[in-house]
């Protein structure tokens, strides 16, 4: 080999096993991003904790707003499927106020809507769930959270995940305090994806194994 084509060779090899040690150190560390939990985790017992938050159990009622359907996979940071994770989820009604005693905003409760769901992840990871689109609320004279679900991940053997999943196109989005504090790459992570059917959006969830 010609002394030229071989520092290229030991160039171009030496790029490459950088390159893929690069590649391997950020697909472990692909994983859900964590967010704080906010001070409006559900105190309230609540028995109707189903997949289906735009009814109550015993009330006849929908809950306003536009629904929507959040679908997904638990995985974990190899990417294979999870199944019976604990999906501890809860949100603003439609029109930002959450059903916790400690909520001071005087946007109006939505008593059919259910604010709360307690899921499983189940065959090959799957999840699904029925809401509404949460409303943006205040958190002081000049700023609003834009839009948010949260989410409390748990499975023996798994790290905990605490985090928030927001919306595609949501103006707010580039004012949110908390969004704004996550690289491009994490809020494209934190953000559930659009789909050909209307109303529905994907939300995979990424998590570690201890
Ligand atoms: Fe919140």
């Amino acid at each position: 080999m010609k002394e030229i084509q071989r520092r290229k060779f030991l160039k171009t090899t030496l790029l490459g096993s950088v390159a893929s040690l690069f590649t391997s150190s950020l697909q472990a560390r692909v994983i859900t991003p964590s967010e704080m939990e906010g001070p409006f985790y559900p105190i309230t017992p609540q028995k109707d904790q189903d997949a289906d938050l735009t009814k109550v159990a015993g009330k006849t009622g929908l809950a306003q707003g536009e629904i929507i359907e959040v679908f997904g996979q638990v995985l974990d940071q190899e990417l294979n499927p999870v199944e019976d994770v604990s999906i501890d989820l809860w949100q603003a009604n439609s029109f930002g106020r959450y059903h916790h005693p400690h909520d001071t905003n005087e946007a109006p409760l939505d008593e059919n809507f259910q604010a709360w769901a307690i899921l499983q992840s189940g065959a090959e990871g799957h999840y699904s769930f029925k809401t509404v689109i949460p409303g943006a609320y205040p958190i002081s004279t000049s700023r609003q959270r834009t839009p948010h679900i949260h989410f409390k991940i748990s499975k023996k053997g798994y790290e905990s995940l605490l985090t928030q999943m927001y919306f595609p196109n949501q103006e707010l989005n580039d004012q949110d305090v908390l969004f704004n504090r996550k690289s491009v790459e994490q809020q494209a992570m934190m953000t559930a994806k659009t789909t050909s059917k209307n109303n529905k959006y994907q939300y995979n969830i990424i998590i570690d194994k201890l």
